[in-house]
């Protein structure tokens, strides 16, 4: 899945092709499921139409394929504005001229065939851009992170179920200590050589982190519901002021998507509505009822770097791995990505994916609420544009780590930093704890 720096070519360009082609096989299952008015649509203010991000991926692709690498024309120059983020808020995007859905799928094969193309004659090395193929590793990223925004959407709307996929695994996991000692001493945090590394993960450096505890898998929903029952969502002494301001304003009694019914807490998850399964990773909390949580318990959010540590440091070798059970590319038996399954599984769940200490579930299922703000790395350089990481940098951002089952496989590993602000819900949002060992 992932390129190689010392591959030959032909291996590239096929990592490439296979990347470019899984992130186009989800974004048809996700754009092909519902009628064209739903595609048109907008489904909440937080969200584009989803004809908006076809597009948008597709536009993105042009630019840096197309464009940057081969040195194209452009197909449709009075169209980039359209699909510029920056240019236009999310809320906004449904009054732009966009592409019409059959005209936007008409766009999206286009360019995608003379993508195939350049990518099976361009160099691929001789310029930061393309060495070791990066440029396609970067946009088959790109793809698969609208994939997870378009995934977001139909969570968010209304109606039948448009989406199914089969249960994931489910490991008896009785067995699992709650919680590991991660040794204190230092690690390699980031990558200098992973080749599709994107520029927030960059330079590999040392980080001193002393010794600490992490929860062996994600806090489920039977333990959040005893922070509920226990009053959490009623006791300031939990919150910070933000988020009590955010729990008494919008007065937020659960996670999102869970209701109170007949006696019980029902959720509602792609149009189906379900008793909430109390063994599974709790989903759509936002920072502040993770951060409230884990005080209530009488613990804390990791910091980024102790959640990466946790996540890629063997203290038997010194060494940090680019996945927590290795070097290895990710496989179904070791961790919840790429939308095959449309949850996460039960908390304990992937023996095959734990870390050399033995914390499962790192990679896929939930993501991860940190307690750090994103902030570059030392050393840091934009690369290849700013808006993809320098201009979100500063305190009103917080890391999420280690991807749920809605990321695409090229789109994570145990460097990979996700970010946003903290009052968010809607995204596939859980955590775990920790503590001073
Ligand atoms: C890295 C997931 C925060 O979706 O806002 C997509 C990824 N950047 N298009 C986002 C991204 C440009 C980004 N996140
Ligand atoms: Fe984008």
């Amino acid at each position: 899945m992932t390129a190689d720096p010392t591959a030959d070519p032909a291996a590239v360009r096929r990592s490439a092709l296979d990347a470019l082609t899984a992130a186009r096989s989800r974004t048809s299952a996700l754009t092909d499921c519902v009628e064209d008015s739903e595609l048109i649509a907008q489904h909440s203010p937080l969200m584009s139409p989803l004809v908006w991000d076809l597009a948008h991926i597709s536009n993105q692709e042009e630019q840096w394929l197309l464009r940057a690498v081969a040195g194209r024309e452009a197909m449709r120059p009075e169209i980039d504005s359209v699909y510029d983020a920056f240019e236009h808020p999310r809320a906004t995007r449904p009054s732009l001229p966009l592409l019409q859905p059959a005209e936007a799928r008409r766009y999206a094969s286009d360019v995608r065939g003379r993508v195939i193309d350049v990518l099976e004659s361009a160099p691929l090395h001789g310029r930061p851009l393309v060495d070791a193929g990066f440029a396609f590793g970067m946009i088959a990223q790109h793809e698969q992170q609208h994939d997870e925004t378009m995934l977001i959407t139909h969570q968010l709307r209304n109606g039948p179920t448009a989406l199914t996929a089969p249960a994931p695994q489910h490991t008896d996991s009785t067995a699992l200590p709650d919680e590991v000692l991660v040794p204190g001493g230092p690690f390699t945090m980031g990558t200098s050589d992973e080749p599709w590394a994107l520029d927030n993960e960059r330079p590999a450096h040392q980080r001193l982190v002393p010794a600490f505890r992490i929860d062996t898998a994600p806090v489920t929903n039977g333990a959040f519901l005893r922070f509920i029952e226990d009053g959490g969502y009623r006791d300031e002494r939990w919150w910070q002021e933000k988020g009590w301001d955010l729990v008494r304003g919008h007065e937020l009694t659960a996670p999102l998507f869970w209701r109170r019914e007949g006696g019980q807490w029902l959720r509602r998850r792609f149009g189906a509505v379900e008793p909430v399964a109390l063994d599974e990773p709790v989903l759509h909390v936002s920072w502040y009822e993770a951060d409230a949580y884990a005080r209530w318990a009488g613990r804390r959010l990791p910091s980024e770097e102790e959640w990466e540590k946790a996540a890629r440091h063997d203290p038997a070798t010194g060494r940090s791995y680019r996945y927590p059970w290795g070097d290895q590319d990710p496989t179904p038996e070791r961790a919840n990505l790429g939308q095959r399954h449309l949850g996460p599984a039960p908390a304990g769940s992937y023996p095959e994916g734990e870390s050399p200490l033995g914390v499962r579930q790192l990679i896929g299922d939930v993501w991860e609420w940190t307690s750090s703000d994103f902030l570059p790395y030392p050393g840091f350089a934009a690369f290849p544009y700013r808006e993809y990481s320098e201009v979100f940098f500063g305190p009103d951002h917080k890391v999420l780590r280690g991807g749920a089952f809605s990321v695409g496989e090229v789109a994570c590993r145990a460097t990979f930093r996700n970010w946003d602000l903290p009052v968010r819900r809607q995204i596939f949002s859980g955590f775990r704890t920790a503590r001073d060992a």
